[in-house]
């Protein structure tokens, strides 16, 4: 089933230089970028995109280094496009992420970890719309 998910270049990699050959990944694996953005987001605004983690221990270190620099949102669609981007992103820790994969590339530690990607259908109802409204995605 064709699928859209969200990505996001955090902004680890956006200042390390590696947006360019994130993108090139996603579109050598098929993903076809139906909208994107370079934005800085606040504290609040970080606070309210990972309102999920909001009692975790690394919640607010999370979203003061989300809010720390540009990030670069997409919205991203392929057959089976959240679980794919899943496993092309590789596991949060990347010390644990497969070779090949973005973070296993890219990814400094488990918070600054280069890329985001929605974990569900029920994540990208609540995700695309934050930063996109439906007539900004192609
Ligand atoms: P992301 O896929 O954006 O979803 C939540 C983010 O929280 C995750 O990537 C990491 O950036 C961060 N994160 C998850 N687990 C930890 C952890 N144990 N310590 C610090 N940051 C974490």
């Amino acid at each position: 089933m064709l699928e859209k998910t969200l990505s996001i270049i955090k902004p680890d990699a956006v200042k390390a230089g590696y947006s360019g050959k994130i993108i090139a990944i996603l579109e050598e694996n098929g993903f076809e970028i139906k909208a994107m953005k370079k934005i800085k987001l606040t504290k609040k605004q970080a606070e309210g995109f990972y309102i999920v983690h909001k009692d975790r221990p690394f919640y607010d270190s999370l979203t003061t280094f989300m809010s720390s620099g540009s990030i670069i949102v997409m919205v991203l669609e392929k057959e089976n496009a959240i679980a794919d981007y899943r496993e092309l992103m590789g596991a949060t820790d990347p010390s644990n992420a497969k070779p090949g994969t973005i973070r296993a590339l890219y990814a400094k530690n488990i918070e600054e970890n280069a890329v985001h990607g929605s974990d569900s259908k029920e994540s990208t109802d609540f995700e695309i719309p934050y930063f996109f409204s439906a007539l900004e995605i192609l």
